[in-house]
């Protein structure tokens, strides 16, 4: 076994073995990428660190890159996104370097993100993140490293936008693969996976009935639609804030109430933020809201809702279930705020389900070998994902799904190529 990983007990190995086969049951995409890997090797002598949210699914992935012939290691994009038993089923059974513990401090954190950067005998030759923690880290701490990365893929919006300034600013030293780009992620992992999950972590956290409460979701962008329609499909009348007038409007079109949080924050009874931006929810809003209100978030980072200001604003806290901390006010109003406002459906639930990781991280494992093949050819800047692999990648999971769809006729193709043919 290898020597050198963190995690919080091995003896979580089996079970964490017997949750990654479960998950591999409903990702027959990567399955498939997974065979061909082993019998073609093209990811061989490439060395992957990759720092995603070490979940049952995320195993599944490394399988499949080790597959291919790379040498991974791996640690956490989140300090409490963590399935401990997945991580030292990572390390006990597969020989992968792991570097994650649920609750971490963000010390821990951050020399996880180091130790990836430093195992093995040699260096990273490709990045894999979730979030752009682990790129940073190179660009601000580890430059000496950077002609090493021959290229990189981010997984979520945040790490996306993050990226993308960096190029803007002519910082990126190499070129990155936005998988969040594809349409087989954000469209199904964004807006499914996020929406179904984020119910499933306030359920988890809370025990509460969603029918008949007020649901505010801050932001209409892919989770945020998702979340809003499966709120609405728990019975909560659903508010919707946005800067967007186009996503307000989308959202108005789709049956919900579009308010300004500073209307909505009185009215709300769960809020949910889901924008990848910062203090969404604050000190004003904190001191209109109900006594009773739970405040979440399932954005990437925890700066949605400034907790900082929460707790200046009260007189006592204290951790009243196991993701839940009631803050009181001076006025006695009591609100809770779930999962330390990190997201909450990887704190408190199980992240997204494994079918829609299958079509994440099928584009990842993909993302990784058009990578390798094509790095030298690519400027220092960020990309989308080829839409030939997001077509095959939708054809494959059509195919495992057992969907069969029509072809065009030679007639339709000629038709949609011209154009002199009217009414
Ligand atoms: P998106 O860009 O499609 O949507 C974000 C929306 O928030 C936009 O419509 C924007 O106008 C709106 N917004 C920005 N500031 C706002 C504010 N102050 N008030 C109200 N609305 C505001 O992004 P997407 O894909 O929906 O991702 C949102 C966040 O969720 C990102 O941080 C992303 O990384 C993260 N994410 C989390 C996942 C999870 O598992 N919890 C999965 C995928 C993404």
């Amino acid at each position: 076994m290898i020597s050198s990983f963190d995690v919080k007990d091995k003896a979580l190995a089996d079970q964490g073995q017997l949750r990654i086969e479960w998950a591999a049951q409903s990702m027959p995409v990567v399955r498939e990428i997974t065979e061909r890997f082993a019998k073609e090797k093209p990811l061989k002598g490439l060395r992957i660190a990759a720092c995603l949210h070490v979940t049952t699914e995320t195993g599944y992935l490394m399988m499949a890159l080790k597959a291919g012939g790379a040498d991974v290691t791996i640690c956490a994009s989140n300090p409490l996104s963590t399935q401990d038993d997945v991580a030292a089923a990572l390390v006990v059974h597969y020989d992968i370097p792991t570097f994650a513990i649920k609750g971490e401090d963000n010390k821990t954190y951050y020399s996880h993100i180091e130790a990836v950067l430093d195992t093995r005998d040699s260096k990273p030759m490709m990045t894999m993140d979730d979030g752009a923690d682990l790129v940073t880290m190179l660009h601000q701490k580890r430059k000496n490293q950077l002609p090493e990365i021959l290229g990189g893929t981010e997984e979520t919006t945040t790490g996306v936008v993050r990226l993308q300034s960096m190029a803007k600013e002519g910082v990126l030293a190499y070129p990155i693969i936005a998988v969040n780009e594809a349409l087989t992620k954000h469209l199904f992992d964004n807006r499914y996976g996020t929406g179904q999950s984020t119910i499933d972590g306030i359920i988890r956290a809370t025990n509460r009935l969603l029918a008949g409460l007020n649901f505010v979701v801050a932001g209409y962008g892919w989770c945020g639609k998702g979340l809003a329609m499966r709120a609405r499909g728990m019975g909560s009348r659903v508010i919707v804030t946005e800067i967007n007038p186009l996503k307000a409007l989308e959202a108005a079109m789709d049956g919900f109430e579009v308010l300004p949080m500073d209307k909505a924050a009185s009215l709300g009874d769960i809020f949910c933020t889901v924008t990848g931006n910062k203090s969404v929810l604050r000190k004003e809003h904190f001191e209109k809201m109900k006594g009773g209100a739970i405040l979440s978030n399932s954005g990437h980072f925890n700066v949605e809702i400034d907790i900082p200001a929460l707790e200046g604003l009260s007189v006592k806290q204290r951790k009243i279930r196991e993701f839940v901390a009631e803050y009181t006010m001076r006025d006695g109003r009591k609100i809770n705020l779930l999962g330390e406002g990190r997201l909450i459906n990887l704190a408190a639930a199980e992240g997204h389900p494994s079918s829609v990781m299958d079509l994440s991280f099928a584009n990842q494992a993909l993302s990784a070998e058009y990578m390798l093949i094509n790095a030298k050819k690519l400027q220092k800047k960020v990309y989308d994902v080829p839409e030939e692999i997001d077509r095959r990648i939708a054809a494959m999971k059509l195919k495992h799904l057992d969907m069969t769809i029509d072809k065009l006729t030679p007639e339709q193709e000629k038709y949609m190529a011209s154009w002199n043919e009217g009414t």
